[in-house]
């Protein structure tokens, strides 16, 4: 087995090789003179683990570049990061499912497929090819034990997190909720944690993906008023879009990190010993 991958994903697959034991072959992207992507491979053996985060269009062409350059080997793509994955319902009429879109054009040329923390994992049944989601929750509430908190408080932002904020909590033994919004008027809304008070905790909001951090920094203004004594968030994907990593911490949020599933500086938690587990227990697919 040999690993590639596109230029935004290029540390997780150095780390992914490095745990798996297996050698990175070399990838040289350049632009032909009108814009077109032209790629180059060094040289492949009979089967490839494509990592490829789908984080904007440029790289989800390299991910179609990569597959089809490698086609005359057994293919593993490994999606950590798949764009377009919330648009995974038609919401109003004339609107495409783009999640089923490029996940059918990913599954050509590839055997089986990895995702990361997807955020709904019905997405995984457009791939063509088998597919499966990787959780990095225990990665998550490793780092958050290296932060030597307090008694933390793992919070969900909403209930669609709570199976995964349990999973992070898990880690230490912590006590673990989630985030509810109550309207007192019309203009008016409350977010607490549905049953732990957090006045004096250590909170750790915790979620799948941070994108424009519009939730969070809401979130993490209403639980200062709460009195908690610090507030912390580690997501999986960090997006961090229009701005968002800033106007976190402008809330007030302590640490903001993410996983390097989305490579950027946050990025202080990899899912590489994840993703290298779930491909050696699928080793005999
Ligand atoms: C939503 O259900 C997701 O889990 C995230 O909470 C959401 O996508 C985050 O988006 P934003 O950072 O823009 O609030």
């Amino acid at each position: 087995m040999r690993i590639i991958s596109t230029e935004r994903s290029q540390v997780l697959a150095a780390r992914v090789a490095a745990k798996l034991g297996v050698p990175l072959v070399e990838t040289k992207f350049t632009r032909f003179p009108d814009g077109e992507m032209y790629l180059r491979c060094g040289e492949l053996d009979d089967e490839t683990l494509i990592v490829s985060s789908t984080v904007d269009n440029d790289m989800f062409v390299q991910t179609l570049l990569l597959i089809d350059a490698a086609d005359r080997s057994k293919n593993t793509l490994v999606a950590p990061y798949l764009g377009y994955s919330r648009q995974d319902r038609r919401f109003v009429p004339g609107e495409p499912i783009s999640a089923r879109a490029v996940a059918r054009a990913l599954s050509a040329g590839t055997e089986r497929a990895f995702v990361v923390n997807i955020h709904d994992p019905g997405v995984l049944q457009h791939f063509g090819v088998p597919a499966k989601n990787i959780t990095i929750a225990p990665a998550i509430g490793g780092y958050i034990g290296d932060l030597h908190l307090k008694n933390p408080l793992i919070l969900a932002p909403d209930e669609g997190a709570i199976e995964f904020a349990t999973g992070v909590a898990a880690v230490g033994g912590w006590d673990c909720d989630h985030l509810e919004k109550t309207r007192l008027s019309g203009d008016e809304v409350r977010i607490a944690p549905k049953t732990i008070d957090a006045a004096g905790r250590e909170v750790v909001i915790v979620d799948d993906i941070i994108s424009t951090g519009g939730t969070l920094a809401t979130a993490a203004c209403m639980l200062r008023e709460q009195g908690a004594a610090s507030i912390h968030a580690a997501c999986v994907h960090g997006v961090f879009t229009s701005g968002a990593y800033t106007r976190l911490r402008a809330a007030g949020i302590a640490s903001v990190v993410s996983s390097d599933t989305y490579e950027n500086a946050s990025s202080f938690i990899s899912a590489a010993n994840a993703i290298a587990t779930a491909i050696r227990d699928d080793a005999h697919h």
